[in-house]
């Protein structure tokens, strides 16, 4: 007989409160009832990045709002969920902690089972939810604080071939529209910039493109960008807005560049596996913008993978995708106790050494 399962996620990982309510029954496609995500750019746009204390308090003060919108929008209370699941880690230790110790108030008060949900894996198995696709797949994550890709085989079982040695791709958008004087999140920014430039102008490297391997260094492009602009303001006082939206285009260029040669390069790594139904999924929140996937689509065309690129609602951070990796693990036997603890770091691939520092900010995982 199908049985279906209902799960309420909670996210408070970064920089977005968020909580959702997930369905599936075995045989149906798995259904958001309810997804509520309160933002905190504007509480931290005057900084110029998230600032970790005010994003902890602003996680403690909403969370429980969330939670009570996201149920109230599925039309379920408590009682109708078979679980509880909660970003765990990686992430900013406050902001984790806030959800952990909630979702840990609700799991000892009604008794639901708790599931602590590697936040990595959230994202990585969103195109389970939004497409159907099924293990093993491809994917690359990338976002303002993560780039990796991941074979991913199970909702516990990931490899990963490569990722940055230094800055995320959202990352280095968000310093170099700072260098520019653009809003923040730097990456729609710049993409607005850059559709009104010529990509041609300004040569930007692509780093990391003479090794081999799929691993992948954003910093020296944002320090080649800085150079750019201080030639020209050496030059002419300043920079035009010809000369701003040419720069964004060439940077976005040179990381749609790099993404897609080493895509090309996973992929032919991940085909050797000779995976019946060869799939490709990109998802973060660089995934929105469009030079990027369409970069990664041509790719995909190019070796006859399935390109898969979920909503852009569903690739930045949200519960809906905690939730349902909670459900793939509750459905795998995963429970945990009230001595879950929140983790800032948690590599998803537990078997393939370090690619970051230990000192490196912003580094998850
Ligand atoms: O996945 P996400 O919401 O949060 C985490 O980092 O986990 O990703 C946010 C990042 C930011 O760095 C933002 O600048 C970038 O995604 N981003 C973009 C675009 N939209 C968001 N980067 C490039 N182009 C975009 N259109
Ligand atoms: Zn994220």
């Amino acid at each position: 007989m199908a049985r279906t399962i209902t799960i309420l996620g909670l996210e408070s990982s970064c920089d977005d409160t968020a909580a959702a309510v997930v369905r599936h029954s075995d045989d149906l496609n798995p259904e958001i009832l309810s997804s509520v995500v309160y933002g905190q750019s504007d509480l931290h746009s005057a900084f110029g990045g998230v600032v970790p204390e005010l994003a902890a308090r602003a996680h403690a003060e909403k969370i429980d709002i969330c939670v009570r919108e996201a149920l109230t929008q599925s039309t379920l209370t408590l009682t109708d969920m078979d679980a509880i699941a909660v970003t765990a880690g990686p992430g900013l230790i406050g902001g984790v902690m806030s959800g952990v110790m909630c979702a840990k108030g609700i799991s000892a008060a009604t008794g639901l089972p708790l599931i602590g949900v590697n936040h990595l894996a959230g994202h990585a198995l969103t195109p389970r939810l939004t497409d159907g696709v099924s293990y093993p797949y491809l994917m690359l994550l990338v976002s303002g604080g993560h780039c990796q890709f991941l074979v991913v085989r199970g909702p516990d079982d990931f490899t990963r071939l490569g990722g940055t040695i230094d800055d995320a791709p959202g990352e280095a958008f968000d310093k170099s529209a700072r260098l520019l004087g653009l809003t923040q999140p730097g990456g729609p920014a710049i993409e607005t910039e850059a559709k009104k430039g010529d990509a041609a102008r300004f040569r930007f490297p692509r780093p990391l493109l003479d090794r081999p391997d799929c691993n992948l260094s954003f910093s020296g492009l944002k320090t080649a960008l800085l150079r750019q602009r201080d030639q020209i303001t050496a030059q002419k006082g300043g920079l035009t807005r010809a000369d701003r939206a040419d720069i964004c285009a060439g940077f976005q260029q040179a990381v749609a560049d790099v993404l897609a040669e080493k895509t090309r390069r996973a992929l032919r790594l991940y085909l050797q596996e000779n995976p019946a139904v060869p799939s490709f999924a990109l998802a973060g929140g660089v995934a929105a913008n469009s030079s990027i996937r369409a970069a990664s689509k041509k790719v995909c065309a190019d070796l006859g993978v399935a390109f898969i690129a979920p909503p852009l609602a569903l690739c930045t951070d949200n519960g809906a995708m905690i939730a349902y990796a909670g459900l793939e693990l509750f459905r795998a036997g995963a429970r945990d106790g009230l001595d879950l603890i929140a983790r800032p770091r948690w590599p998803l691939d537990r078997h393939s050494p370090a690619l970051l520092g230990s000192g490196k900010k912003g580094a998850k995982a």
